[in-house]
């Protein structure tokens, strides 16, 4: 026979497994939500409402080769970038510049946006894995 007690410890574990894996694609969602908003007031300008780039102007962010640095690019995204880059192949050289009113929640959120919806990622970037990486970049 099997006891009450030894099947109620796996339970108990797998509704706590359960239960932090909802919360965290709650925080995703939550994320991707904000990161449109904070894209439209900030970067759409630019990169154009469905990171399509502009012309030989502004690079596309939308499956962009670029996105494979995602250190880099949070990194550019409170700080800007200069010189020329390559972007799918593409060369452009006009600097992007920096945009220090963004908080740190507000690039991982942007992070979590872009790499969602034009990287291939379905998952969240924490405030808390961005923050280091830019303290490490500051200028
Ligand atoms: C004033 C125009 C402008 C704004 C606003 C702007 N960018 Fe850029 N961005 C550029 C330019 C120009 C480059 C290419 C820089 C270079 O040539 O070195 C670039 C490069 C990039 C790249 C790397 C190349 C690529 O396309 O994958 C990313 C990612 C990016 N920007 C994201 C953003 C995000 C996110 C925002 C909003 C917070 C933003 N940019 C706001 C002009 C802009």
């Amino acid at each position: 026979m099997i006891r009450p007690v030894s099947i109620l410890g796996p339970i108990a574990i797998l509704i706590g497994l359960l239960s932090c894996q909802s919360e965290e694609e709650i925080k995703r969602q939550r994320y991707i939500t904000e990161g449109i908003l904070v894209y439209k007031n900030n970067c759409a300008n630019c990169h154009q409402p469905k990171g399509e780039g502009l012309a030989n102007l502004y690079p596309p962010i939308a499956h962009s080769d670029y996105l494979a640095d995602k250190k880099g690019v949070i990194c550019l995204i409170r700080y800007g970038q200069q010189g020329s880059i390559l972007v799918n192949g593409k060369p452009y050289n006009r600097p992007m510049p920096p945009q220090p009113q963004l908080s740190d929640l507000e690039v991982a959120e942007l992070a979590t946006y872009i790499y969602n919806e034009w990287g291939n990622e379905t998952k969240l970037t924490d405030v808390k894995s961005v923050k280091p990486i830019l303290d490490a970049c500051k200028k």
